[in-house]
Order: C-alpha cells, then sequence, then structure tokens
C-alpha cells in the first residue's frame, strides 16, 4: 500500500498521519485516529452523519479525500462542549443516535453564524442531516433551545 504523511490541525492540535492516498477523512478520524464520534451513514454524502468542520464549515467527511486537508484546520465531534447535547436529550432529538453527531455539529454552526436565521428557517439550514428516527419536531426545537442558550 502506497502511504504518505500528512500534517493538519486537529481540533486544535498539531496532527501528523500516514495515509493511502484512496483514504476518507471520515476513515482516518474514526479508525487511524480513533475519533469514534464522527459517524458514518450513506457514505455517499446524503445524510450528513458525518459532518466535522474543515476550515470551519461543515463539510460530510465521507466525500473529502484525507489528503485535502493537509495543511488545513478540521474539527470534530469531540472539539464540542459537552453541553451542547444537553437540549438534544431533553427533547428528545435522538434516539439510534447515528445521525446526532453531525445534527449537532450543524446545529453549533448554526448557532455560530446565526445572521443566517434571517434568511432562512432551521430546517432549510439542517437540510443536509438526515434522521430516520425522531420526525425532526425535537431535532427543530433542540436548536430553537440552543440558539437561546449559552452553551
Ligand atoms: S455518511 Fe457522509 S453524508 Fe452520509
Ligand atoms: S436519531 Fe436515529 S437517525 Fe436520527
Amino acid at each position: 500500500m502506497t502511504t504518505l504523511t500528512i500534517a493538519f490541525t486537529l481540533n486544535g492540535v498539531p496532527t501528523s498521519v500516514a495515509i493511502d492516498p484512496a483514504d476518507r477523512l471520515l476513515d482516518t478520524l474514526r479508525y487511524t485516529l480513533a475519533l469514534t464520534g464522527t459517524k458514518e451513514g450513506c457514505g455517499e454524502g446524503e445524510c450528513g452523519a458525518c459532518t466535522v468542520y474543515l476550515d470551519g464549515l461543515p463539510v460530510n467527511s465521507c466525500l473529502v479525500p484525507t489528503y485535502q486537508v493537509r495543511g488545513r484546520r478540521v474539527e470534530t465531534v469531540e472539539a464540542l462542549d459537552p453541553r451542547a447535547l444537553a437540549p438534544f436529550e431533553r427533547a428528545g432529538a435522538t434516539q439510534c443516535g447515528a445521525c446526532t453527531p453531525g445534527v449537532v455539529m450543524t446545529a453549533m454552526w448554526v448557532r455560530a453564524h446565526r445572521e443566517l436565521l434571517t434568511t432562512h428557517t432551521i430546517r432549510e439550514l439542517m437540510a443536509g442531516n438526515l434522521c430516520r428516527c425522531t420526525g425532526y419536531d425535537g431535532i427543530v426545537d433542540s436548536i430553537q433551545t440552543v440558539l437561546g442558550e449559552r452553551v
């Protein structure tokens, strides 16, 4: 197997990792770096379960070749304040939990860019995060709570 070593910043920490050029960021995070909070749902960019931040923007890590993060900044759900999850637990917005890390990552990004809510609804901003369990009402309620809380 051909390997190359890349360096990037992961959750604020300078990180170096040996990868195969074909590796997906999702797999590097989960299997090489043991950050299993990021989940795989569809594996093809449809569900948002694998959402991480790349240079501060939410991306589907199943679609990002790991070599493309060389020299860049990646943040995963492990970097979030655990209190960010509390509103979701209280509102029953997580059932099987497969979507939850991605939902919370997007929700916290919306919280940090709340000016977008002047032109978009929460449901529109969360459209890239699918949930097969909850029917979305609890997720939307939780995000409204997150938007009003200091987390
Ligand atoms: S697993 Fe990446 S978008 Fe579904
Ligand atoms: S809680 Fe199961 S997919 Fe969302």
